[in-house]
């Protein structure tokens, strides 16, 4: 008998977010999931997170957005979308007709902002979930402004908790000196999931120019140079909350999928990794299926938190 990957991401809410499999594809690096359609079966995946969407649509930050670097990335998007309502009417309706889960990442300047979004998304099929993204390091206001303070961050999920009956999950930022104090105010607010981490706060100079590489100067830095920190904060926040904690950043195999399951995330993010290899989250899904195999692991449950030590 093969082996059972399903995972409840939201056991306290009333709808569930019941996934097939730990793996989601991380916001901003996936689309809309359409895009990847002709890679690979992505109704295989057990959920795909798309990219923010906020109230109006955004066209984002000028070029240059994106900077290679030693073993990862920079990238300051800053949010380009469709906006809410586009997204309602032209992707949700392509969505309904998926297997797999989409989770809408929402992202806002104000508080109110993140109300109105989880309201207009709520009973909307084609949506089972939303992430609200408290962590981007690339907008000016809004963002990770509300992610770095444990009482805005609580703030905004007991807001967005009010707005919808559908399950919540809060994405943390790394960019703070206590993640756990802000995963601990999020659970507390109502928070069914918490995801982290979003990318973490860098730069680089282009010497010929003189000039910063990135038209936003700071921007968020993703890829395997930022793995064993965001491991550290799942391990920290896993260890603290009662609720699925979901591993994000630098996930680029089965092994470091397995590393963060056995931190104590009950669920995984695939993000730059896309970028690289377009089918990478169905290459990490089928090597967890692999090692489960080899190793006679008969449930993910087996494997969540096993390596905590
Ligand atoms: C180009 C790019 C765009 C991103 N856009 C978003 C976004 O819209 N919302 C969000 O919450 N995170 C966004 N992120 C952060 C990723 O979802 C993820 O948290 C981060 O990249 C760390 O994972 P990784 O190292 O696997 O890429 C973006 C990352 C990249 C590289």
């Amino acid at each position: 008998m093969s082996p059972d990957l399903s995972i409840q991401l939201a056991p306290q809410n009333s709808r569930g977010l019941l996934l097939a499999n730990p793996v989601m594809t991380a916001s901003g690096t996936f689309g809309y999931g359409t895009e990847y359609a002709e890679f690979f079966d992505i109704q295989k995946l057990g959920a795909i997170i798309c990219k923010a969407t906020t109230l109006e649509p955004r066209e984002g930050n000028p070029q240059p957005r994106l900077y290679e670097t030693a073993s990862g990335m920079l990238n300051s998007i800053g949010l380009q979308n469709i906006g809410v309502k586009a997204l309602i009417q032209e992707k949700a309706p392509i969505w309904a007709d998926w297997q797999v889960p989409v989770i809408v990442n929402i992202a806002g300047d104000s508080v109110e902002d993140y109300a109105k979004l989880a309201e207009a998304m709520d009973g909307v099929s084609g949506i089972s979930g939303i992430e609200v993204n408290i962590s981007c390091p690339n907008v000016r206001e809004g963002g990770v402004l509300f992610g770095i303070h444990s009482r805005t961050a609580a703030r905004v999920t007991s807001t967005t908790r009010a707005a919808t009956s559908l399950p919540v999950i809060v994405k943390l930022t790394p960019n703070t000196d206590d993640i756990v104090r802000i995963a601990e105010a999020v659970e507390e607010a109502g928070a069914d999931a918490i995801s982290l981490i979003n990318t973490l706060k860098g730069m680089a100079i282009d010497i010929e120019k003189r000039q910063p590489a990135i038209s936003s100067i700071i921007c968020g830095l993703s890829g395997p140079a930022i793995k064993p920190v965001a491991l550290a904060m799942v391990y920290e926040v896993a260890g603290m909350v009662d609720i699925p904690v979901i591993g994000c950043g630098g996930i680029y195999s089965a092994d470091d999928a397995i590393e963060f399951l056995m931190a104590g995330a009950s669920a995984i993010q695939v993000g730059s990794a896309s970028f690289s290899n377009p089918r990478a989250s169905l290459d990490i899904l089928e090597g967890i299926e692999r090692f489960m195999e080899k190793e006679g692991i008969k449930n993910l449950a087996e494997i969540i938190g096993a390596g905590r030590g």
